[in-house]
């Protein structure tokens, strides 16, 4: 589902073959770009909405197989009302206005979390956009609500403990709502803190880290096109030696 071809990723400074297949990001900053500007914070999640959507076709377009991004935590829940609120409304709209585009470029949605804590009418919008997508091929979309790392293992734990009274990693990570999306390669981090906060503790064990300073607001392609240019320079060993033997 790749639509760029190599010719056109080295045109962007990309290296192909050095594409994570899994990207995850946690979207930091909005509020603070709000409030740098003089506007509520709501304006600050409507401006982290539209420069979404250019990263996930971009995402799309580059050729990764999954992206995974933090809409909304477990620990987002202790914000007041009326901005739970805004960030409610901005996921409908955001559905019902994307979902025609990202049907026809072949994007897979799932929801990654407890969406039964969110009003029905956000749970019932993102369960018709899981379902309208469920057999696309393209680029695998997970999106974070009411999502914790821990929880999910507990989840997953338990799970597979049902189904065998010796869970190994294979039984595990089968039960992580990720599963078919594996991994993840780079996990990409804006609005200036440099941690983890929760998000997809099994799948990043081996994932690449970067942060940046930029709020997410203002994460355009080109800052995307940063973040894989660094990765692609990075030099995965897994735990192990580098591939020629030397250390
Ligand atoms: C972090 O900024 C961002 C969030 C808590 C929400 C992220 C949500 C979106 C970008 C929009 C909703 C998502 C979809 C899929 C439509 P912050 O408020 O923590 O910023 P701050 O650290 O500056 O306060």
């Amino acid at each position: 589902m790749r639509k760029y071809s190599d010719s056109e990723l080295k045109a962007f400074g990309l290296i192909p073959g050095r594409i994570p297949k899994h990207i995850a990001i946690v979207m930091d900053g909005n509020g603070r770009w709000a409030t740098a500007k003089g506007l509520p914070r709501g304006a600050g999640h409507r401006a982290g909405v539209n420069a979404l959507r250019d990263i996930i076709r971009f995402t799309s377009d580059i050729g990764a197989e999954a992206l995974t991004i933090y809409a909304f935590s477990t620990e987002n829940r202790k914000r007041p009302k009326d901005e739970i609120g805004i960030l409610c409304g901005l996921l409908i709209e955001y559905f019902n206005r994307e979902i025609d585009e990202l049907h026809a470029n072949g994007v897979r949605i799932k929801s990654i979390g407890d969406l039964s804590w969110f009003p029905t009418a956000v749970q019932e919008t993102v369960r018709a956009a899981e379902v309208k997508t469920a057999n696309n091929p393209g680029l695998k979309l997970n999106i974070a609500l009411n999502y914790g790392g821990r929880a999910e293992l507990v989840r997953a734990m338990r799970l597979s403990f049902r189904e065998t009274g010796e869970p190994d990693e294979d039984t595990i990570s089968k039960y992580l709502y990720t599963a078919d999306s594996g991994d993840v390669d780079l996990l990409i981090r804006t609005g200036g803190d440099e941690r983890v906060s929760n998000f997809l503790l099994w799948q990043i064990a081996y994932a690449e880290l970067y942060f940046t300073d930029v709020k997410w607001p203002d994460f355009t392609r080109e800052e995307l096109i940063r973040a894989l240019q660094d990765f692609a320079g990075r030099e995965r060993r897994f735990g192990g030696l580098k591939s020629d033997g030397a250390k």
